[in-house]
């Protein structure tokens, strides 16, 4: 967080090429080195239309893990959902984020094929959350005006005892 590259609209692929494939496999290790369930391009600074997202319990179930590119939500269910967030890009704050509970999603997969997604629950979660990334917008955006001064300042506080105590090592 604190990085201008997560607030920008990333840019529509139109190249559906071997760099694109290349930076959907980087995006898979990115996630899973940080055992993330979800990253978008922005996330590594490139600007793309680009998310990867992996929710499968059982690693050999195919559903539930994906990449999509240039993805919209085209629907979303009435049914609203509570639940608890993270994001890679901002370590160590969690906090409750309502969304719809179902999205329905369409992109195109790492080929340009067209690909529409239905999606409930966590896997609806984790597609919402890294199409806000693609837009710019952070979860802490969807929560209350208050809590967010609450996550910036514990955020920032961390972030400061970080500095410091790379700092006393380094001095060593
Ligand atoms: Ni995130």
């Amino acid at each position: 967080m604190g990085d201008p590259v997560l607030r920008q609209r990333a840019a529509t692929v139109d190249a559906f090429d071997g760099a694109l494939a290349r930076l959907v496999n980087d995006m898979f290790e990115t996630m899973y080195h940080a055992e993330g369930i979800g990253l978008a391009a922005n996330q590594i600074g490139v600007l793309k239309q680009v998310l990867v997202v992996d929710v499968r319990d059982e690693k050999d179930a195919e559903a539930g893990r994906m990449a999509l590119i240039n993805p919209r939500i085209v629907m979303v269910s009435d049914d609203l959902d509570k639940e608890s967030e993270g994001c890679l890009s901002i370590p160590g704050l969690e906090e409750v984020v309502e969304r719809p509970w179902g999205v329905r999603v369409e992109a195109v997969d790492v080929n340009g094929k067209p690909v529409s997604i239905e999606a409930e629950a966590l896997l609806a979660r984790a597609l919402q959350h890294e199409i806000d990334h693609l837009e710019g917008i952070l979860f802490l955006d969807r929560v209350s005006p208050l809590k967010r001064r609450m996550l910036i300042q514990k955020w920032t506080k961390a972030k400061a005892e970080a500095a410091e105590k790379e700092e006393k090592k380094g001095g060593k």
